[in-house]
């Protein structure tokens, strides 16, 4: 299956680009919670990226596997996991269709990355594989944004600087962000412009499905799972108007 409409640009999944821009670890307790529950689970990460919770996890004890489809990221993944000492198996495929021909006791899908699912069918044919991936009593955790239209209307705006730091292979970085919202496929299409060491580089295209609360509810329910928590923060707060996360956590239908 091929996304040939909508896309996330090269330079946004260079490695080095990625993890100097994404030192966010406020979700990491709440899934270190999750994943130690006294017992060892046997955990699967869909979407791990470079392994930014996919590693610490594993150092934590967590017996975790790591699907990503973006070769560069898992380059990084394999490399950093080598260095922190942890045995982490990363396998390169499609979450809309793959099959590791083994189940899980938890299954999660963090940091937004169902954003990338930008067509119904893609993100049910993602919830199809991980209920047959799960165990029968297993738990099925996703984050997402809780779409904000008034942050995306003042977005669409003007071009305004998001991000500035210094990768670890030497490059100064800017980012300045411009998004344009599409009301029928429910797509932000924000146009990231990177400036690298003073110069511009180029417009990196990160394409996002909005998922709305009610929609969301709706797609997990119908497609096998029932809701046990929907969170709006990561210390467990309700979901609530104003919620700046949906997180679920879900079973399987019984
Ligand atoms: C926002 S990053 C999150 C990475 C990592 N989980 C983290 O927390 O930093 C999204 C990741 O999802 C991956 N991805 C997006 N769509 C995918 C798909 N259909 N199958 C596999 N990986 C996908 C991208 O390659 C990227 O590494």
């Amino acid at each position: 299956m091929k996304q040939e409409e909508h896309k996330v640009g090269e330079l946004i999944y260079d490695a080095n680009i990625y993890d100097g821009m994404n030192t966010f670890m406020d979700d990491f307790e709440f899934y270190k919670r999750w994943t130690t529950k006294g017992v060892t689970l046997k955990v699967l990460e869909l979407c791990c990226g470079t392994g930014r919770l996919t590693i610490p996890l594993a150092k934590e004890g967590v017996a975790i596997t790591g699907v990503d489809f973006t070769e560069t990221m898992l380059t990084q993944a394999k490399s950093k996991s080598l260095n922190a000492g942890v045995q982490i198996d990363f396998i390169k495929a499609d979450i809309r269709d793959f099959d590791l021909k083994n189940t899980f006791d938890l299954i999660f899908i963090p940091f937004n990355s169902i954003h990338h699912l930008y067509k119904n069918e893609d993100l049910f044919a993602a919830f199809q594989r991980v209920h047959h991936h799960l165990k029968a009593d297993g738990t099925f955790i996703f984050d997402c944004f809780n779409p904000d239209i008034r942050f995306i209307t003042e977005g669409e705006k003007e071009l305004k600087q998001v991000s500035s730091y210094a990768t670890d292979d030497g490059r100064e970085v800017v980012i300045k962000e411009i998004m344009q919202y599409n009301h029928q496929t429910q797509v932000n299409s924000i146009d990231w412009h990177y400036y690298i060491n003073g110069q511009f580089d180029s417009v990196q295209k990160l394409d996002m499905r909005m998922f709305f609360p009610n929609e969301l509810n709706h797609y997990v329910t119908s497609n096998g799972f029932d809701i046990l928590h929907k969170f709006g923060d990561f210390e467990e707060g309700e979901f609530n108007e104003s919620s700046q996360k949906q997180i679920f956590v879900c079973k399987v239908k019984s």
